[in-house]
């Protein structure tokens, strides 16, 4: 999976559930061929919050 979550953490967490929920292409450069799904509907809010807290704090802070 790519790119790498501690650049991703760097982010904005809206933008981030927005890239989470529609999917994204053409924005990292190295990757401009593929694209990231889209997970809306597949996934609850709550667990994006989950996601967001690990990138940003690491997995140990969001117990
Ligand atoms: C639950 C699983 C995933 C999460 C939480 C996740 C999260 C993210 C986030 C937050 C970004 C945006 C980074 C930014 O713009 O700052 C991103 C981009 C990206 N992800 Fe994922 N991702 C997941 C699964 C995947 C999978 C399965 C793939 C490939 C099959 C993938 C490929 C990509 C690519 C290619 C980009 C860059 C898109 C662009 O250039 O606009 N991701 N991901």
């Amino acid at each position: 999976m790519a790119p790498p979550f501690s650049e991703i953490a760097k982010r904005d967490s809206e933008e981030i559930k927005n890239v989470i929920l529609n999917g994204s292409k053409g924005q990292w450069k190295g990757f401009e061929r593929m694209t990231m799904p889209a997970y809306r509907g597949k996934i609850t809010d709550s667990e994006i919050q989950t996601l967001i807290g690990w990138m940003q704090h690491g997995i140990k802070d969001s117990k």
